[in-house]
This record gives C-alpha cells, sequence and structure tokens, in this order.
C-alpha cells in the first residue's frame, strides 16, 4: 500500500511516500527557516505563499523518484491540524485536488498524532501501550497511548510551549530564530549551574508544564547586565535555561511513567532534537526513551504518511469532508 504524505502546517512544506506501515520510499521537506529568520519568527502569509509555490514540485519529485504517477498511490495523507490557516488551508486544497483527479482516497491527520507516529517509523518494537511526550513549538503534552487511536492527555502546558519557550528566550538573547538549535548550540560551551533559575512546578504532583516565568526569570537577568553595563554571559545563560527546561521535561514524564506503570516513553516534535534532552532521557532509569531520528523530530511528512496510513487502517476517515482546522487539539 503506497500513501502520500503532506505537512504544510507550519513553516516546512513536507511530501513523503511510504509503503505499507513503515518503508520510507522518499522524503522531501522544503525548510523556509531562511526566509523566516529574518523577521524573528514565522510570517503566516508570507508561509503560506511559500507552501503555494513549494508543494506541487515537491509531489511531483517524490513520484519521479518512486518512478510512479499518482494514480499508483493508494492513499493521501494530510494534515488539518492544528497549525496556521493558510498554511494548512494550501496543504488541504492541493491533496483535496489531487485526490479528486487521481481518484485516490484522502484522509486527515491531526499534525499532533502524526508527532507521536515520528518515534515509531524507526522503532518496529516499540508497539501500544506507552506514553508519548509531544514537545514542539506549539505544544507540551503528555499523551497515555492506550492503543493507537486510543489517547488520553495526561498533562500539558499551562501556558508557553517549550519550544515557544526556547525561541522566545532566543529573541531576548539576540539570537535568531528558530530559537532552540541556537540555544542547544551555544549551552554546549556554557556552565548549566552559572544561573540559578528555577524548575517550574517542581515540587507539584501534577503532570503539568509551565515556562513562562523561565523566560521572565531570563529577561531579569540579561536585564540586570545590560543595566550593569556588563557583558551579557550568553552561553552561561542558554547553558542554564537549558538544564531547568530539560529537568522539568524530565521530573513530569518520570511522575507520568510512575502514575501510570508504563515502562516506554516516545518523544517527539521539535524539542525532542535538543542534545542535552536526549542525553538526559536516554541514560535515565525510569523508563526506556524512544527518540525519533533528528530529521524526523521537527515538522515532516513522513510522520503524517504513517499517522494516516494507520488511521486508515483503523478504519477512521471514510467518507469524511477533509477540513483544515488550525485550533484542532485533543487527538
Ligand atoms: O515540531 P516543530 O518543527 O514545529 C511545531 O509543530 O511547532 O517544532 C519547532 C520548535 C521550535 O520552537 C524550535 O525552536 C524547537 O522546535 N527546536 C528545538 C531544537 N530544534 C528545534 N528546541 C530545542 N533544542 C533543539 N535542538
Ligand atoms: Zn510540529
Amino acid at each position: 500500500m503506497l500513501t502520500l504524505g503532506i505537512e504544510t502546517s507550519c513553516d516546512d512544506t513536507g511530501v513523503a511516500i511510504i509503503r505499507d506501515e513503515r518503508e520510507v520510499l522518499c522524503e522531501f521537506l522544503s525548510s523556509q527557516i531562511k526566509d523566516h529568520s529574518k523577521f524573528g519568527g514565522v510570517i503566516p502569509e508570507f508561509a503560506a505563499r511559500k507552501h503555494l509555490e513549494n508543494l506541487l514540485p515537491l509531489v511531483d519529485a517524490a513520484l519521479r523518484e518512486c518512478k510512479i504517477t499518482g494514480r499508483d498511490l493508494d492513499l493521501i495523507a494530510v494534515t488539518r491540524g492544528p497549525g496556521l490557516m493558510g498554511s494548512l488551508i494550501v496543504g488541504v486544497q492541493t491533496a483535496k485536488a489531487l485526490s479528486q483527479v487521481w481518484n485516490v482516497p484522502l484522509i486527515g491527520v491531526n499534525h499532533l498524532e502524526g508527532h507521536l507516529f515520528a518515534p515509531l517509523v524507526d522503532a518496529e518494537d516499540l508497539k501500544p501501550p506507552f506514553l508519548s511526550l509531544i514537545v514542539s513549538g506549539g505544544h507540551t503534552e503528555i499523551i497515555d497511548v492506550e492503543d493507537f487511536g486510543k489517547y488520553k492527555l495526561l498533562g500539558e502546558t499551562r501556558d508557553d510551549a517549550a519550544g515557544e519557550a526556547y525561541d522566545k528566550a532566543a529573541k531576548i538573547l539576540g539570537l535568531p530564530y528558530p530559537g532552540g538549535p541556537e540555544i542547544d548550540k551555544l549551552a554546549k560551551t556554557g556552565n548549566s549551574h552559572a544561573f540559578d533559575f528555577p524548575v517550574p512546578l517542581k515540587n507539584t504532583q501534577k503532570v503539568e508544564f509551565s515556562f513562562s516565568g523561565l523566560k521572565t526569570a531570563l529577561l531579569w537577568q540579561v536585564k540586570k547586565f545590560q543595566e550593569a553595563g556588563e557583558k551579557i554571559p550568553v552561553n552561561d545563560l542558554c547553558a542554564s535555561f537549558q538544564r531547568a527546561v530539560v529537568e522539568a521535561l524530565t521530573i513530569k514524564i518520570i511522575l507520568a511513567a510512575r502514575n501510570t506503570g508504563r515502562v516506554n516513553v516516545s518523544i517527539s516534535g521539535g524539542v525532542s532534537a535538543n542534545s542535552t534532552l536526549r542525553e538526559t532521557l536516554s541514560r535515565n532509569k525510569h523508563f526506556k526513551a524512544w527518540l525519533p531520528k533528528l530529521n524526523r523530530c521537527t515538522d515532516n511528512a513522513v510522520m503524517i504518511a504513517m499517522a494516516g496510513h494507520n488511521a486508515w487502517l483503523r478504519g477512521e476517515g471514510r467518507n469524511q469532508e477533509v477540513e483544515a482546522n488550525p485550533s484542532l487539539h485533543e487527538l
């Protein structure tokens, strides 16, 4: 069974073709990071326009690489939300048109379910039940995957998502967008204990996150240096900020694993590319951590194809009109 995956929820245009459950035949990604970084963040109208320019040529390239035509496909899976309205519409409308022209069924995929599938692409042994931490630019939540399609939200962020906190922290430090990779890189040569940033919600017994206070603590530190006319120790600030974020994520996964008795935890979303988070989780003794390959942490179409294929086999999405829904949340 051949599935074409299409991802356009934010600023990455992704196209991939997979065979059956997880065999990746080809994958293409056109990132707009360079275009948006000069504005310090994603400009929605610009992102939509870029998707419009990039999507069909990428679909064309994918079919050529697999030496098939659109009519050879068995399913098209497209992200229907959450995300930016204009970006989602480009993906959904294009997928609808292709589905009609080629007479291939179409399924809409929740972007979060896509992220949930990213670590599974290269992990045949990971089977439900397991816990899933999704940490991206828009979401930070822990989900109990009782089975595929049977998801229970255990807890989420009260305010900013972890990736959002990274991006805002980078802005405060005068670093380019997206902030996560920049802070991760500079933190490597910084002292993570130079600043005693508080670990948010460290002592609550609830599975929940909060990152906006941490960002404010960083802002005050930077202001102190600026007012004193001193050089800002960017690397130490990055390392200390990162220590607090990683600890906040780690303690809540341990709590969720203890509460549910789950021994396997998958981690996905852009922040799962973070080197300190990957190291910390890989050597923890409370659960086995399953991490996606680095190129599948951030948005991509393979995870959408795999999630769509799985949902289709579960019998979902039949005879359903696919519509873009920017505020789609619950899985
Ligand atoms: O999953 P994703 O590509 O898009 C959303 O669905 O949000 O995640 C993007 C987020 C950005 O906030 C970016 O700063 C963060 O992931 N990110 C990282 C790293 N790489 C990307 N955060 C921390 N460390 C990284 N290495
Ligand atoms: Zn994402």
